[in-house]
């Protein structure tokens, strides 16, 4: 069955329906510990939900790993799980990344909701089928490309995000205006990112989603043009290691740098449009501000970078736009290229 992506305005029938539509003896509900207690309550209470195991992780990225996984497994073999049973995963990246490996392998693959509760998860983990965890200090190590069937956004769960999440989840929502068109950049780089309007978001996160869902439809594999998608990500990829080993920042921090950085190297390199570049890096500067890294980490970055999952032949490897909207993936660069462009990053 085709991931179903419902941007719901009535979020208890969508689910209703969601849930009727997926075979389920039994139904098992996946948390966090925040999402236990400031989503769950929402929805506990909702028919077909009154009498459903809840299975509970410590929260953050770092327990996305082998030992959660299994504290799954057992709970769905503890609590009775069968082929024909139903995992809802509410939560982050995290719960729907793992929760989806979780329920792709149990009993070889049981069907699966994803309510994602973060915007970083509704705009990117939750869709596209990618599941898994870390595994031997790399993220994302081990998984299986496997869709859930259905993913219910619903911006009512912004409410309680605070404001580094909100703009974590909207570094992606650029990375997919840069790669749609100039339309949709234009709303993204003008909305007021300090005082988030959720009914203004609302409309933009279903278009975003839209483009992912586009790409990810033509290529669910990642053999092609699903690579677009990583455009701001083997910069922002090597600044959040480069962070981890320091003050850790989000996901989509690293990724608003990573566009600063990939932008430059597209206007020098292929031409994309400088005023363009000014704008989006004055954005993400204001709300972003910046990495304090300094010429004596560009060896540790580059060879971070080398290491990415994404490279062949220890080559470095990016999506570089002629335009936006106008998209060339697998472009090779060189290192000295790389240090022109943390260069403009430090100094813009
Ligand atoms: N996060 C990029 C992708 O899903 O392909």
């Amino acid at each position: 069955m085709k991931q179903r992506i419902i941007s719901s305005k009535n979020f208890q029938t969508d689910l209703a329906i969601a849930i009727a539509e997926c075979e389920h003896d039994k139904t098992f509900i996946l948390v966090d510990e925040h999402t236990k207690e400031l989503c769950l309550p929402l929805i506990k209470s909702f028919h077909g939900l009154k009498k459903a195991d809840v299975i509970t992780l410590k929260a953050s990225d770092l327990h996305k790993d082998l030992n959660s996984l299994s504290h799954v497994w057992t709970a769905l073999q503890a609590y009775g799980a069968t082929r024909h049973s139903l995992l809802i995963n509410l939560g982050g990246g995290m719960i729907t990344d793992l929760g989806g490996f979780a329920a792709s392998t149990f009993k070889r693959g049981i069907n699966f909701i994803n309510i994602p509760t973060t915007l970083l998860a509704m705009v990117d983990a939750s869709v596209g089928g990618k599941t898994g965890i870390n595994f031997g200090g790399l993220k994302n190590e081990i998984g299986v490309f496997n869709d859930s069937s259905f993913v219910i956004l619903n911006t009512q769960w912004l409410k309680t995000l605070d404001t580094e999440n909100i703009r974590s989840g909207y570094a992606e929502m650029l990375k997919h205006g840069l790669i749609a068109n100039e339309t949709m950049w234009a709303d993204l780089i003008n909305f007021d990112l300090a005082n988030p309007n959720l009914d203004q978001l609302d409309p933009m996160l279903a278009k975003s989603v839209e483009i992912k869902e586009n790409i990810v439809e033509q290529d669910p594999k990642e053999k092609n043009i699903r690579k677009a998608l990583n455009l701001g990500h083997t910069f922002g990829h090597a600044f959040e290691t480069w962070a981890m080993h320091r003050t850790p920042i989000l996901h989509g921090y690293a990724v608003a740098y990573g566009l600063i950085s990939e932008l430059f190297i597209a206007a020098t390199k292929r031409g994309f449009p400088t005023d363009k570049l000014r704008q989006t890096v004055r954005f993400i500067r204001e709300y972003y501000g910046v990495l304090p890294i300094t010429c004596d980490d560009y060896l540790e970055l580059i060879e971070y970078m080398h290491h990415d999952k994404k490279n062949r032949n220890n080559e470095i490897n990016v999506t570089l736009l002629t335009e936006i909207g106008n998209i060339h993936i697998d472009q090779i660069i060189t290192e000295e290229e790389v240090k022109e462009a943390l260069d403009f990053f430090r100094e813009g």
